[in-house]
């Protein structure tokens, strides 16, 4: 099976959240199945830097309007397709936002052109490499089926959804823009809310939709969760499916991970503390007191209360807790944060900022890491904690709910638990469950219980791949045995 993976993002060339660490290893694991992926990406500064120069494999005189060539290049074990289009990929800033972060003003060609190269190169566009199956991810590359609808071109699409409260909703006034027709201003294609919306058009469209775990998948058939497309997805519950997100275990390996000063693993876990330590100096914490290390990394958004984290901090220190915070998002958030670490000089501290390597050490220095999201499709910081014995102490929602199992009375004695939970999603709710891990971890020998639990569990990709390769599978069967 050969498969054209469109996206925005891809770790390790560009990443703003688990959008990238997802579309980078699942390619991977995919090849362990004999699934072929090739993955098509913009050709930001990060990207272009890397490729070495290779004629051309395709050259789009006019690709909404702007001149662009497609690359293919071979980097760190992934096979990328890069859309070169200086016009829209070549700045300084993020993948969406410029240095002051705000959304580029043309986000909408910027990602609409890639999906109609990806829409190109399903049709054939590629000299001697056609895809079986294309997989967009997210709005960002959700108009990929509605252009190859547009095209004719027939090969099946599984999108895949990672959070669905972004939805890359513009004005329908860029239809002509976008070279696509005015019938499609429909409520059975783009229309949402008098706008368009690029991930509506890619769920009304798509042969297949899967989201990152199967409890977000249900919970997004409800008003709640679904972001207004609570509806089209009941719509489409037929091709509707929840996959849980595997890591990568060699991006992600407490034994073998660069950034760490002492590697360990579950039998030298002792060897923890001297990453503690190390991660306590590094931000200016005091090295002394007997409470655990807390640790957030994370978007600083209203998704992952990081407010309400912002609430309890006071709580934490003063049960004897220290809290180091690692992220970036909301302006009102990080004051809010700042504010608090300065009433706690040597207790808390804020690193506004993103960073790779201090996020591995902190899943490797910390205690436990709190992640109070309000929904979360599925996470990954939870898994990359377990890994490295840092316990997980999360809301109930989505992908937190299945992936980290509560340590109640049944589940410790069962020796299953892994971590702490929270319901309702609240204040409250959090500082109850914080409350619980601190004393927990007054109790060495059940805290040791947990971290061991943990660093058991396997999240490695094999599984959820395969489940992917049987939506692939299956689609190609009735493409095949389809009339049309
Ligand atoms: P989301 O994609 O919703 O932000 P995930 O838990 O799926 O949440 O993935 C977040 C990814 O981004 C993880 O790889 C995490 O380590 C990383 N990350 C988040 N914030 C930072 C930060 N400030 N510095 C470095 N990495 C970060
Ligand atoms: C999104 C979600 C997160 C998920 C990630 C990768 O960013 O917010 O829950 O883990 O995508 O699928």
């Amino acid at each position: 099976i050969k498969v054209l993976s469109v996206t925005s993002e891809i770790f390790p060339l560009i990443k703003t959240g688990g959008l990238a660490d997802v579309t980078g290893s699942l390619p991977k694991a995919l090849e362990r199945l004999g699934i072929e992926t090739l993955s098509l990406v913009p050709g930001y500064p990060s990207v272009m830097g890397q490729l070495r120069t290779a004629p051309p494999l395709l050259v789009f005189d006019e690709l909404l309007g702007e001149r662009a060539s497609l690359l293919y290049a071979q980097i760190e074990g992934l096979s990328l397709l890069v859309l070169d289009c200086p016009a829209l990929y070549a700045r300084d800033g993020g993948p969406y936002v410029d240095a002051a972060g705000v959304d580029y003003a043309d986000n909408w060609k910027r990602f609409a052109a890639l999906s109609l190269a990806a829409a190109e190169v399903a049709g054939g566009a590629l000299p001697g490499w056609i895809p079986d199956i294309v997989h967009p991810h997210d709005w960002q590359t959700a108009l990929t089926s509605v252009y190859m609808r547009e095209l004719e071109v027939p090969t099946p699409v599984v999108l895949t959804v990672h959070n669905l409260a972004f939805q890359g909703q513009f004005s329908a006034s860029l239809l002509p823009a976008l070279g696509l027709r005015p019938e499609l201003y429909a409520t059975d294609c783009l229309e949402y809310f008098r706008d368009i919306s690029y991930l509506k058009g890619g769920l009304q469209t798509a042969d297949a939709i899967t989201t990152v775990s199967p409890t977000y998948a249900r919970e997004i058939l409800t008003p709640r969760f679904g972001m207004g497309m609570d509806g089209i997805l009941n719509q489409r519950l037929d091709v509707l499916r929840g996959i849980v997100n595997g890591i990568d275990l060699e991006v992600w390996d407490p034994a073998a991970d660069p950034y760490l000063p002492v590697n360990y693993d579950a039998a030298s876990l002792r060897k923890k503390r001297q990453n503690r330590r190390h991660l306590l100096e590094a931000f200016g914490l005091d090295t002394d007191g007997a409470g655990p290390v807390f640790a957030a990394v994370s978007r600083l958004t209203w998704q992952k209360g990081m407010d309400m984290l912002a609430e309890t901090a006071d709580e934490i220190i003063n049960s004897g807790g220290k809290l180091i915070v690692c992220g970036q998002g909301d302006r009102e958030i990080e004051r809010q944060l700042l504010e608090t670490a300065a009433r706690h000089p040597g207790q808390m501290t804020v690193h506004i900022g993103y960073a790779e390597a201090i996020a591995h050490l902190m899943h490797a220095g910390a205690d436990a890491i709190i992640q109070p999201s309000r929904f979360e499709p599925c996470g990954l910081t939870q898994l990359y904690a377990l890994r490295y014995g840092c316990v997980p102490v999360v809301s109930r929602t989505g992908g937190l709910s299945e992936t980290i199992i509560d340590a109640n009375d049944a589940a410790m004695s069962a020796r299953v638990a892994t971590g702490f939970q929270f319901h309702p999603v609240t204040t409250d709710g959090l500082r109850t469950a914080l409350r619980r891990a601190v004393e927990a971890y007054a109790d060495p020998k059940q805290w040791a219980r947990l971290q061991n639990q943990g660093m058991k569990a396997r999240f490695s990709w094999d599984r959820s791949a395969q489940q992917y390769a049987a939506v692939y599978a299956s689609l190609m069967n009735r493409s095949k045995t389809s009339p049309s």
